[in-house]
This record gives C-alpha cells, structure tokens and sequence, in this order.
C-alpha cells in the first residue's frame, strides 16, 4: 500500500488535523496525512461542494451564513496522501459515511484507539479493541464497499498476545494497515511508550504496521524503526511541537533547529508564520487558527511569552487579528485582494448557493468551537450582543436540551428532563484549555447531564456553568439534535 509502506505520516488529530496542518506538515516532508476523527452520525448529514474560489472541496452541513465545515481537502496537494479517519461502532453507518468523502480521499482509517468516554460509550474508539468481532466486521464492511483502502488505529491491549490477536484478526477481516499506538488505553500521553512490545507485533501480520507514540522527529523514527521493523511511523505531539522538525529526514538538521532553547523558539516561530499562511491561503477559520497556533505554542511552553499572550487574548479572535499578531497583515491583505469574491464566488457556484458565504470573506465556520464563550453567554451579555446584530450569540445549550427532552414522550417523565451532575474539577492548566499558563491557578470543571436514560459527559470549562453547557453541547450532539450556529 503506498500510503503506508514506509512512510511518516501525520497523526489524526481532533480539532489540529484541519486541511492547514496537512497541506504543511506535506511540505515539510510528511508522506501521508491523516484527518481529524469524524464521528460517522455528523458525517451522513455532510454534502459536498466543490469550492471553486479556494480550489478545495469541501464537506459541510447547514446552509447560507449557516454552514458549517466538516471537512475541507485540496486534492492537487492532498492527491495520494491523505486518509479520512472516522469514528463509528456499527458497520452500516460506518459504511453511509465514508461513502460521503469515498471520493475524495485516499484512505479511510477507523479509530480504534480512542480512550474519552464520548467515543467509548458509544461503542467507538477502544471499545472496538474490547470487541473484536464487531471491530472486524466494520472492516469487512468498509473494504466490501469502498473503492479506497481502508486501515484503522488502535492502542495496545494488556498483553502482547492479546494484541497479536487482536491485529491478526483485524488483518484477516481486510485491514490494510494498522496503526499501533504504542500505549494501552488507560495510559495518558505523559507515560511511557512500549517500544520493547511492537517487533512482536510486527512480525505477527504482514500488513504494515505503523508505529505512533513518541516520534518526536527524524532520531526517534529512525530508532524504533530498527527496534521494530516497522513499516511506516506517524507523529501527533511531535508534528504540534515542531512540524518541521518533526517530518526533516535529515537528524542533523533536525538536531540544530533545536540545539538551544533559543533555536528551537525560533524554529517554532517560522513554522507559526507558515501554518498561518497557509491558513490565509485556505480562509481557515480564526477560532481553529488560534487553537493550533496556542496547541503548538503550550507544547513549547511559550504560552506565558509576549507572542502566546498576544495570540491568546481576547482581542485576538479572527484570522486577520491572528495574521497581524503574527507580522502578516500584508500577507492576508494581499491573498483577500487576489481572490474572487464571495459575491462572485455564489455566481459561479451553480446557483446553490451552498459555498458557505456567510459576509465579507465567505470563511466557513469550523465544525466543532470549543472555546467557553461558545458555551455560554451570561443572561446580561446576551441581551447586549442581541442588540448588536455584528455579534453573534452562542446557542444556550442547556434550553436546547430542555426543549428536545420536553418533546420526547417516549421516555418516562423523570428522563425527559436533563440531571446534571458536576464531575470533575481540576487545575485548568493540566486539562489543556487554551490560554492558560502553567503557572495559573485557574479551575476547569466538568459536567455531565442524564437525558432520556444516557448519560453524556462535556468537556473542560472554566466555570460550573460553562461545564454544564458543555454538557449539554455533548448530548445535543450524541442524540443528533439540530444545533443553531453561534
Ligand atoms: C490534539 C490531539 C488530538 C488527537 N486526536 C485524535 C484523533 O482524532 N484520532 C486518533 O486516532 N487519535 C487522536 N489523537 C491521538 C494521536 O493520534 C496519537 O495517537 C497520540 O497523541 C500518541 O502519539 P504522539 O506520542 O505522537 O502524540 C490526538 C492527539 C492529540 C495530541
């Protein structure tokens, strides 16, 4: 397979494996790219467009100033390389939405590896390794309807064996490459890596096995390809930390870029310079620039320094806000000026109007926003933002849920309504929410609400009540209710 025979490849990752990060981590010598999880519900509601005024095609739901972007490639750079990895626990669904972006991609992998509770109480993620046989059968249906090759990630099992099993049976159902995290899924990206397990497991299948955990650039790819005979080996934290450095093949040009805390910073800034390029080049949305850039940033610890502050303060909101906090004011104004207007854009767009303009720069708004003031609005605020029709106000989540569990007659009373539940609280740092340093002592909470008999868990927020709307965000999601944009 040549999308996984000795390849480095860029890791699957929610939220920064956006077409950005793909086009670059490419330039910079990554072979295959993988795309963030899409959960197999969001994708059969997706449509496709063929978005002529950036040369990409793209995959959304909604309509007018509403659409939302699931997905976006650009098939000339992306031609080869780039595999779509969903989410899913049942082969029909699994099968309707690749069926979706079949067409348009390279590859499709199924994760198999995710720990969070949203993916493995629904049966997705690692609670497929749990359960092999539904694991393979979700194979045999992709590789029985696609045209494309399909491939899936999973972690390690408690014992080498039972991951031998686990790989030898995917491989027989028609894996074509298998993707091995090399953690099991109750350790956290902090522990230690199983290098010493994967020669095993290698040797076991004869699919290629690429090796993910801890390739943080050209010394340790090298390394555990000798340890392992390893075809292919992929990077998340590493690609985050550095991308260049992450896919240079050379390790002395590796090694320089970050002999001293000083290079390294600088290093980092040219790939923060280039990231947002090529974000101006493809109108990618301000909120997802500003997550990646700060990911990066946090993985450098240079959130707390004069640049983080600057891209993480609330003044800081929109690609151009980003693109001038980064020295590219002349950079955005140039690549605006150069490309077709939306207006022109919707003329040519055979009349469906579904390119997403939604005002001066037809920029999309990302699939999922994470950011708190995207989960609530104090009551004051809104009444403010509803006076200024050039704000938007964030959809109230909780209300929403309310509505859809008023309306569903089929559960018994006591589950229509949601129960929350406060869960968790921790210092916001350790959680990872953007923006905050280390050195804060800033809470994250988290919540989960009951609805309807499930139970569905958000993620962090910086408040009680954000985590409760998170909560809520999660379910609304889960049971497939319509959400307004913000
Ligand atoms: C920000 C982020 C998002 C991730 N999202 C996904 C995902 O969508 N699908 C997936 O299979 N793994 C995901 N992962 C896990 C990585 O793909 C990878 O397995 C893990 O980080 C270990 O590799 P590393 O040591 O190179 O970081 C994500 C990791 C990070 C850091």
């Amino acid at each position: 397979m040549s999308l996984w025979t000795s390849k480095n490849i860029l890791a699957p990752m929610v939220r920064c494996g956006t077409l950005p990060l793909r086009l670059l981590a490419l330039r910079y010598g990554a072979d295959t790219v993988y795309s963030e999880e899409i959960v197999d519900k969001r994708l059969v509601k997706c449509r496709r467009v063929e978005n002529s005024r950036l040369g990409t095609i793209d995959f959304v739901i909604g309509q007018g100033g509403n659409t939302q972007l699931v997905f976006r490639t650009q098939r000339s750079q992306e031609q080869g390389k780039c595999v779509f990895q969903i989410g899913t626990a049942t082969p029909d669904l699994a099968v309707q939405a690749a069926r979706v972006v079949a067409g348009d991609v390279d590859g499709l992998d199924v994760n198999m590896g995710c720990p969070k509770h949203f993916s493995v109480h629904s049966g997705m993620g690692v609670a497929l390794t749990r359960d092999s046989e539904r694991a393979c059968s979700i194979i045999r249906a992709l590789r029985a309807s696609l045209d494309i090759p399909v491939s899936c990630k999973i972690r390690l099992l408690d014992t080498v064996d039972e991951t031998i099993k686990l790989v030898r049976a995917l491989e027989a159902a028609g894996a074509q490459a298998i993707g091995v995290h090399a953690r099991t899924a109750n350790e956290r990206p902090k522990d230690p890596v199983h290098w010493d397990q994967l020669k095993q497991i290698v040797d076991a299948v004869s699919v290629p096995i690429i090796v993910n955990g801890n390739v943080w650039g050209p010394s340790e790819a090298v390394e555990v390809r000798q340890l392992s005979g390893c075809s292919s080996v992929m990077s998340a934290r590493g690609a985050l930390k550095n991308l260049r450095v992450c896919f240079e093949r050379d390790i002395n040009v590796a090694q320089k870029e970050t002999a001293s805390a000083e290079s390294s910073r600088a290093s980092l800034m040219r790939v923060v310079q280039d990231y947002v390029k090529v974000c101006i080049d493809y109108d990618n949305h301000g909120k997802n620039t500003k997550y990646v850039v700060q990911y990066m940033l946090k993985m450098n610890s240079m959130l707390g320094g004069e640049f983080g502050k600057s891209v993480s303060s609330g003044q800081c909101k929109t690609l151009e806000d980003i693109a001038t906090v980064c020295g590219l004011q002349e950079y955005y104004a140039t690549v605006q000026q150069n490309r077709p207007s939306a207006a022109d854009e919707r003329k040519s767009n055979r009349g469906d109007g579904s390119d997403g303009g939604n005002g001066k720069n037809c920029t999309l708004k990302p699939s999922r926003v994470y950011e708190d003031d995207f989960f609530y609005a104090r009551p004051s605020k809104r009444i403010k933002i509803a006076r200024n029709p050039d704000q938007t106000l964030p959809p109230d989540f909780r209300q929403l849920l309310l509505t859809w569990g008023e309306s569903q007659n089929k559960f018994p009373r006591r589950q229509q309504v949601p129960q929350y539940q406060h869960i968790g609280r921790v210092k916001a740092y350790t959680v990872g929410i953007p923006g905050v340093a280390e050195t804060s002592n800033q809470e994250a909470y988290r919540a989960a609400v009951l609805i309807g008999g499930k139970r569905f868990v958000g993620g962090w927020g910086t408040s009680k009540t954000v985590a409760v709307a998170r909560a809520a965000h999660v379910a609304l999601l889960e049971l497939g209710v319509d959400i307004p944009n913000p």
